[in-house]
Protein backbone atom coordinates (compact mmCIF):
# COMPACT_ATOMS: atom_id res chain seq x y z
CA UNK A 1 0.00 0.00 0.00
CA UNK A 2 1.20 3.23 -1.32
CA UNK A 3 1.50 6.15 1.49
CA UNK A 4 -0.41 7.93 -0.81
CA UNK A 5 -3.34 5.49 -0.82
CA UNK A 6 -3.23 5.67 2.91
CA UNK A 7 -3.22 8.84 3.56
CA UNK A 8 -6.63 9.11 0.92
CA UNK A 9 -7.90 6.25 3.04
CA UNK A 10 -7.24 8.09 6.45
CA UNK A 11 -8.71 11.24 4.61
CA UNK A 12 -11.98 9.61 4.31
CA UNK A 13 -12.09 8.35 7.72
CA UNK A 14 -11.51 11.87 8.92
CA UNK A 15 -13.88 13.23 6.44
CA UNK A 16 -16.84 10.02 7.51
CA UNK A 17 -16.03 11.20 11.06
CA UNK A 18 -17.06 14.52 10.38
CA UNK A 19 -20.48 13.50 9.63
CA UNK A 20 -21.03 11.02 12.68
CA UNK A 21 -24.60 11.77 14.37
CA UNK A 22 -23.55 11.39 18.12
CA UNK A 23 -26.10 13.62 20.43
CA UNK A 24 -26.04 11.00 23.20
CA UNK A 25 -22.19 9.94 23.17
CA UNK A 26 -20.49 13.15 21.92
CA UNK A 27 -17.91 10.48 20.50
CA UNK A 28 -17.43 10.40 16.71
CA UNK A 29 -15.74 7.65 14.94
CA UNK A 30 -15.43 7.31 11.46
CA UNK A 31 -14.08 3.80 9.00
CA UNK A 32 -13.26 3.68 5.61
CA UNK A 33 -12.80 -0.12 3.59
CA UNK A 34 -10.05 -0.32 1.19
CA UNK A 35 -11.85 -3.70 -1.40
CA UNK A 36 -9.55 -6.51 -2.84
CA UNK A 37 -10.97 -4.83 -5.88
CA UNK A 38 -9.36 -1.21 -4.96
CA UNK A 39 -13.11 0.44 -4.04
CA UNK A 40 -13.24 2.75 -1.41
CA UNK A 41 -16.40 2.82 1.45
CA UNK A 42 -17.21 5.12 4.23
CA UNK A 43 -18.78 4.68 7.13
CA UNK A 44 -19.59 7.12 10.46
CA UNK A 45 -21.45 6.56 13.85
CA UNK A 46 -24.90 6.78 13.92
CA UNK A 47 -27.34 7.44 17.53
CA UNK A 48 -30.65 7.60 18.06
CA UNK A 49 -32.82 7.94 21.39
CA UNK A 50 -33.17 4.28 22.10
CA UNK A 51 -29.36 4.41 22.83
CA UNK A 52 -28.95 0.39 22.53
CA UNK A 53 -29.99 0.94 18.91
CA UNK A 54 -27.13 3.32 17.18
CA UNK A 55 -24.83 2.03 14.59
CA UNK A 56 -20.81 2.14 14.39
CA UNK A 57 -18.98 3.83 11.64
CA UNK A 58 -17.79 0.35 10.71
CA UNK A 59 -20.99 -1.30 10.19
CA UNK A 60 -22.51 1.62 7.95
CA UNK A 61 -19.23 1.56 5.97
CA UNK A 62 -19.44 -2.40 5.53
CA UNK A 63 -23.22 -2.16 4.72
CA UNK A 64 -22.27 0.79 1.81
CA UNK A 65 -19.95 -2.13 0.62
CA UNK A 66 -22.44 -4.64 0.46
CA UNK A 67 -24.75 -2.23 -1.15
CA UNK A 68 -22.27 -1.82 -4.06
CA UNK A 69 -21.63 -5.53 -4.04
CA UNK A 70 -18.44 -5.70 -2.82
CA UNK A 71 -17.86 -7.97 -0.15
CA UNK A 72 -13.90 -8.83 0.26
CA UNK A 73 -12.36 -6.11 2.96
CA UNK A 74 -8.33 -5.45 2.00
CA UNK A 75 -8.13 -2.57 4.99
CA UNK A 76 -9.96 -0.81 7.24
CA UNK A 77 -9.14 2.71 8.93
CA UNK A 78 -11.10 3.03 11.85
CA UNK A 79 -10.87 6.26 13.51
CA UNK A 80 -11.72 7.92 16.98
CA UNK A 81 -10.70 11.01 18.65
CA UNK A 82 -8.82 10.76 22.47
CA UNK A 83 -6.17 9.05 23.73
CA UNK A 84 -7.14 6.17 23.79
CA UNK A 85 -7.13 3.23 20.84
CA UNK A 86 -10.70 2.96 18.76
CA UNK A 87 -10.65 -0.80 18.81
CA UNK A 88 -13.86 -2.05 17.16
CA UNK A 89 -16.58 -3.35 19.22
CA UNK A 90 -17.12 -6.77 19.65
CA UNK A 91 -19.90 -6.57 17.21
CA UNK A 92 -18.17 -5.07 14.44
CA UNK A 93 -14.89 -7.45 15.31
CA UNK A 94 -17.78 -10.34 13.94
CA UNK A 95 -19.35 -8.07 11.49
CA UNK A 96 -15.09 -7.28 9.88
CA UNK A 97 -15.01 -10.69 10.25
CA UNK A 98 -17.53 -11.65 7.82
CA UNK A 99 -15.70 -10.02 5.06
CA UNK A 100 -12.44 -10.50 5.60
CA UNK A 101 -9.00 -13.05 4.32
CA UNK A 102 -6.36 -13.56 6.42
CA UNK A 103 -4.33 -10.96 5.41
CA UNK A 104 -6.95 -8.32 6.01
CA UNK A 105 -5.55 -5.21 7.91
CA UNK A 106 -7.57 -3.58 10.27
CA UNK A 107 -5.64 0.32 10.95
CA UNK A 108 -6.84 1.93 14.58
CA UNK A 109 -6.62 5.46 13.98
CA UNK A 110 -6.75 8.50 15.56
CA UNK A 111 -7.06 12.20 13.93
CA UNK A 112 -3.27 12.59 13.43
CA UNK A 113 -3.24 8.75 11.26
CA UNK A 114 -2.98 5.65 12.05
CA UNK A 115 -1.69 4.65 15.56
CA UNK A 116 -1.84 0.42 15.03
CA UNK A 117 -2.62 -1.99 12.69
CA UNK A 118 -3.88 -4.96 13.80
CA UNK A 119 -4.58 -8.61 11.39
CA UNK A 120 -8.14 -10.07 11.57
CA UNK A 121 -7.24 -12.80 13.33
CA UNK A 122 -5.20 -10.45 16.21
CA UNK A 123 -8.32 -8.30 15.94
CA UNK A 124 -10.72 -11.72 16.28
CA UNK A 125 -8.92 -15.04 17.26
CA UNK A 126 -10.23 -18.26 16.78
CA UNK A 127 -13.16 -16.81 15.22
CA UNK A 128 -16.27 -18.23 14.00
CA UNK A 129 -16.86 -17.24 10.52
CA UNK A 130 -18.45 -18.65 6.90
CA UNK A 131 -16.33 -21.13 6.78
CA UNK A 132 -18.17 -22.96 9.95
CA UNK A 133 -21.19 -23.34 8.03
CA UNK A 134 -19.89 -25.01 5.14
N1 LIG B 1 -18.40 3.27 18.11
C1 LIG B 1 -18.13 3.07 16.78
O1 LIG B 1 -18.79 3.64 15.90
N2 LIG B 1 -17.12 2.21 16.46
C2 LIG B 1 -16.28 1.64 17.35
O2 LIG B 1 -15.38 0.94 16.94
C3 LIG B 1 -16.45 1.88 18.79
C4 LIG B 1 -17.69 2.61 19.17
C5 LIG B 1 -19.44 4.24 18.46
C6 LIG B 1 -20.71 3.68 19.00
C7 LIG B 1 -21.28 4.88 19.76
O3 LIG B 1 -21.98 5.70 18.82
C8 LIG B 1 -20.05 5.63 20.22
O4 LIG B 1 -18.97 5.13 19.44
C9 LIG B 1 -19.74 5.46 21.69
O5 LIG B 1 -19.71 4.12 22.04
Amino acid sequence: MSDAKQNELIALAKEAMSKAYVPYSHFTVGAAILTASGEQYSGCNVENASYPEGTCAEAGAIAAMVRDGQTQIREIYVMGKGEELVTPCGGCRQRIREFSSTDTMIHICGPEGIRKSLSINELLPFSFGPENLA
